[in-house]
């Protein structure tokens, strides 16, 4: 890996790789779980961020709707902080390595392992109609995605924990054959901030994929803000303490409140404790609004600046691209593919 885009410090930064899917509208507890921290990360780790979209057409799409939803992805990894110059942020479809090594790993993973993905049973009920190969080897080339990029840690929330079990899986079972080809990577999981949980029922994690009024997107607007924090269910009590167990409501904005402004747990309690959980309300909506007001205000100018998205697309693409083919020639060599001299 001598040649690649890592910075030549003389101690190689670790790298990290993670892909989101662009589906569906990103949410509160996506940014506080995963996206805030992206720039802070970028700091210390050499970092890759793929839009997963040959992800994302295991279920069916509607094709402008996923072209755009790929364009949102990006705008939003910018616009929280992320810097092309230092990230390397690019669309999975746009490498060809990734279906490549994904077709080579299928040959080195096996049927039973696959069907005990809890992902795959699941999305497979749900698309009853629609039970696809891609769906089934989905694991598979998501261990690609990894293994391509020699990943050391993969920043995933706990229920794609089975998913990187397998990649290590594979990457060890065919190092155990090739020699050292692929670098086994860890999970990297955070703590704090870890589950914000539904406005509406604060017992279950806050789910694009539940009704609008039990999460916050990334993109509403501040009275839509204020509007579902108001009816964000609480308890008939009147104190704000933080009992996760008797009040996982209060609990639930009291996190919020703490992560976004900086404030402790036992600071919310002394500031808003007795003052009625309206004015408690208020200060967790206007400090979301103050996380989420910047981002917005980067994000629409940067999702209208087609000239610049294409640039970070290409120049991403490039650098992805260059990355993977050493990965991928070396995968091709180990194998027996003869090497085309062109
Ligand atoms: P997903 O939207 O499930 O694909 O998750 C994308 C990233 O956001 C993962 O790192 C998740 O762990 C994180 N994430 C999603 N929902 C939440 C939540 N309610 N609380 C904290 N982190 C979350
Ligand atoms: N499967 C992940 C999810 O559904 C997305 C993903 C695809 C991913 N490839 C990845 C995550 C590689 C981390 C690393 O959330």
């Amino acid at each position: 890996m001598e040649n690649d885009t890592r910075t030549t410090d003389v101690e190689k930064r670790k790298r990290v790789f993670s892909g989101i899917q662009p589906t569906g509208t990103l949410t509160l507890g996506n940014y506080i779980g995963a996206l805030r921290n992206f720039p802070i990360l970028q700091q210390e780790y050499d970092c890759v961020y793929s839009v997963v979209d040959m992800h994302a057409i295991t279920v069916r799409q509607d094709p402008a709707a996923l072209r755009k939803a790929c364009l949102k992805m990006m705008s939003l990894y910018l616009a929280v902080g992320l810097d092309p110059e230092k990230t390397l942020i690019y669309f999975q479809s746009h490498v060809s390595g990734h279906a490549e090594l994904g077709w080579i790993l299928d040959c080195f993973t096996y049927m039973g392992e696959l069907n005990r993905m809890t992902q795959f049973k699941d999305k497979s009920a749900k698309h009853a109609d629609n039970i696809n190969a891609g769906l089934f080897t989905y694991p598979v080339l998501m261990a690609a995605d990894i293994l391509l990029y020699q990943t050391d840690l993969v920043p995933i929330g706990a229920d794609q924990k089975q998913h990187l079990e397998l990649a290590r899986d594979i990457a060890q079972r065919f190092n155990a054959v090739y020699g050292d080809v692929f670098v086994v990577p860890d999970g990297f999981f955070q703590k704090v901030g870890a589950r914000v949980m539904s406005l509406q029922e604060p017992t279950k994690k806050m789910s694009k994929s539940d009704p609008e009024e039990t999460y916050i997107a990334m993109l509403d607007d501040k009275d839509t803000i204020r509007r579902k924090i108001k009816r964000a269910v609480t308890d008939s009590e009147a104190d704000v303490r933080f009992d996760p167990e008797n009040k996982p409501g209060i609990s639930n904005l009291m996190s919020i409140l703490s992560v976004l402004s900086g404030m402790s747990l036992e600071e919310i309690t002394s500031v808003y404790g007795t003052s009625g959980y309206g004015r408690f309300k208020d200060a967790v909506a206007e400090s979301v609004i103050e996380a989420l007001t910047p981002i917005q205000e980067r994000y629409n100018q940067i999702i209208t600046d087609k000239a610049y998205l294409q640039k970070v697309m290409t120049e991403g693409a490039e650098k992805a691209s260059y990355i993977s083919r050493k990965t991928l020639g070396k995968v091709r060599r180990k194998v027996g593919l003869a090497a085309l001299q062109l």
